[in-house]
């Protein structure tokens, strides 16, 4: 059984990045495959919030620096959650001492937490997990602990916007790594005004732009514009009442859209996407 594995990049934060991992990784988990969600997004953790976290469960950096095994730092969320497959969770460690910790690390840690990485994915082809998908949410930017997901994965997402400054922060990004990596790239454009994506030739028309600014910028034809999500106001008025509910001491989670509203077009284009992100075909 062969494990597949993504990373979900980004110029700037606040994206979609941490949405779009966690829906992919459930929507997985529910048709039934062996999954692993990793939150290497160690500057900003966000991960826990979608899940309810076992406290006993250990950060994903105590294991990284070396300090914990990996069974104690993965969470198996899918009886909570019903899943028919499975689902295992490493959470980052939210603390401001703990990414504090995080940024500051020497070369030899970060070669450290790299070679642990790649541990962790051989574990993972091995009981009790056998996973067939690992996805991992990165920081934004080109950060040691970001490229060192890339080196340990088959395919970079890269989700972006579609501001000038995020555009113009993507393709630099992606041009400087791919120098250095040769990685797979993908593109998905996340928070799109709906109007202005009605029509297809539009659609096409601006992704062929896209396109081809990526290549002018690299140099070479390696981007993958995989295709738009548009901006969702529900999503953003449930988020909201979420938040107020947290403030009144109710219990509240943030929502997985592929579980919860599996026709939702949030939920319906990334499900689409599923086989083009892990290479697989048909
Ligand atoms: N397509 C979308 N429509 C509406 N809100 C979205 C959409 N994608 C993401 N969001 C919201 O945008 C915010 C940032 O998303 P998040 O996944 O945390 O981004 P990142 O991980 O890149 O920082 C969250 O509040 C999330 O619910
Ligand atoms: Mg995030």
């Amino acid at each position: 059984m062969s494990l597949r594995s993504l990373a979900i990049l980004s110029h700037k934060g606040g994206v979609g990045k941490s949405s779009i991992a966690v829906n992919i990784a459930v929507h997985l988990a529910k048709i039934g495959k062996r999954v692993c969600l990793l939150d290497n997004d160690f500057h900003g953790p966000s991960i826990m919030t979608f899940f309810q976290r076992d406290p006993e469960v250990n950060w994903l950096n105590e294991y990284l620096l070396g300090k914990e095994t990996m069974d104690d730092c993965l969470q198996n969320v899918s009886p909570t959650l019903g899943l028919s497959g499975k689902l295992w969770v490493g959470y980052a460690d939210p603390t401001p001492e703990s990414i504090q910790n995080l940024i500051r690390i020497d070369q030899k840690t970060s070669i450290k937490m790299l070679q642990n990485l790649i541990k962790l994915k051989k574990g993972f082809k091995e009981k009790p997990y056998e996973i067939e998908y690992l996805i991992v949410d990165c920081s934004p930017g080109t950060g040691y602990s970001t490229v060192n997901v890339m080196l340990a994965t088959d395919s970079s997402l890269f989700i972006v916007k579609l501001s000038n400054a995020d555009l113009f922060g993507t393709s630099q990004m992606i041009a400087g790594l791919y120098k250095q990596l040769k990685n797979r790239s993908l593109v998905l454009a996340n928070l799109i005004p709906k109007e202005a994506i009605q029509s297809d030739t539009r659609k096409q028309d601006i992704q062929k732009l896209i396109e081809k600014r990526f290549t002018v910028d690299i140099g070479d034809k390696i981007v993958e514009f995989l295709g738009w999500i548009p901006t969702d106001f529900e999503l953003q008025n449930i988020e909201f009442q979420e938040a107020v509910k947290h403030l009144q001491g109710q219990e509240s989670s943030r929502i997985i859209y592929t579980l919860e509203q599996p026709e939702h077009v949030f939920s319906t284009t990334l499900i689409d996407l599923i086989p083009t992100l892990f290479g697989e075909v048909g």
